[in-house]
């Protein structure tokens, strides 16, 4: 069969995908698979009917490729695709509502309130600010690898905050700030691979600190003892099943100074890039880069 690594896209990931996609796309390359590159933001889709592709690897970060609607098209043009189907991608890529599907089963995840772009109230952001222990992230609703995010502590930064945030999104996630360390658990088949600290000097794990310095220190393993490293595992394989993350995916996590864990968000295409935390936690189960790349390929075999 003929696989097209799909990766490019028109979201703000953009770069993070092509980095993602030339390092799938060359790993099946040298496993012998026949496979093609294809960047939607480029060809129509119908492309993937003449060229006659069998499936797709979807390496899509952000919207249009990871949100559902890509799942969406592919459906319909019959064509079988690797991770999460559409629900499961439209809800991951909404912080929001991911958070509420968490709070509604009772699993752990931070104190928040919302700011929509429609009926925004300014003169709010002190109340907000205390409510949420004045210390608050601001995330665009759908958006990834930290773009349009902020880390505030005043009413004024509040605000600017969620102003710029609203070029990204009409939704806008506050967070109460969870100290850390973050913890991240990739999840494939049903399972949890082992976890990765991360420590950054930055104020928060940000775009420069995913992708573009070297300051950012992994730990994996990373530290946990036993216990509370297969409670992380169940807590992020359950908070993926309750979201439909099928397949595989990564989930994000705070832990506070008193050793409680608190769930950020699902990402249901997650980063293949070389500094990339997926491809870490694999290394370090025993799995190099080209098996994972053959196991998420798998996952369109469901
Ligand atoms: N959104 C980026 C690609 C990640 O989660 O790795
Ligand atoms: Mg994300």
């Amino acid at each position: 069969g003929k696989v097209a690594v799909m990766f490019g896209g028109d979201s703000a990931e953009r770069e993070v995908s092509l980095n993602s996609g030339n390092a799938v796309l060359a790993a099946l390359l040298r496993q012998n698979v026949n496979a093609i590159a294809f960047d939607p933001a480029k060809r129509p889709l119908t492309d993937l009917i003449s060229e006659k592709v069998d499936r797709v690897l979807i390496m899509l970060h952000g919207r249009g490729g990871e949100d559902g609607s890509m799942q969406g098209a592919l459906q319909l043009l019959k064509i079988p695709y690797t991770g999460t189907p559409v629900l499961g991608s439209a809800l991951a890529m909404d912080k929001i509502h991911t958070k509420q599907v968490w709070q509604s089963l009772g699993l752990p995840t931070a104190k928040y309130e919302i700011a929509d772009k429609r009926r925004f109230e300014a003169g709010k952001c002190s109340a907000i600010m205390e409510k949420l222990g004045n210390e608050v992230m601001v995330k665009p609703a759908r958006e990834g690898s930290s773009i349009g995010m902020a880390r505030v502590t005043s009413a004024e930064q509040l605000e600017n905050a969620i102003q710029d945030a609203f070029n990204y999104d009409n939704q806008v996630l506050l967070e109460q700030y969870i100290n850390g360390p973050e913890f991240t658990v990739s999840v494939i088949q049903g399972q949890a691979l082992p976890s990765i600290r991360m420590s950054t000097p930055h104020t928060f794990y940000d775009y420069a600190a995913k992708y573009q310095d070297d300051t950012t220190e992994y730990f994996c393993p990373s530290g946990l003892s036993d216990e509370q490293e297969a409670h992380l595992a169940q807590l992020s394989t359950q908070a993926f099943d309750s979201i439909s993350g099928s397949g595989w995916g990564r989930i994000d996590v705070m832990q506070d100074s008193d050793g409680h864990f608190y769930l950020l968000e699902a990402n249901t295409v997650p980063g293949m890039t070389e500094k990339s935390l997926v491809p870490k936690a694999a290394k370090v189960a025993g799995l190099s880069f080209d098996e994972l790349v053959l196991a998420i390929l798998a996952t369109s075999f469901d």
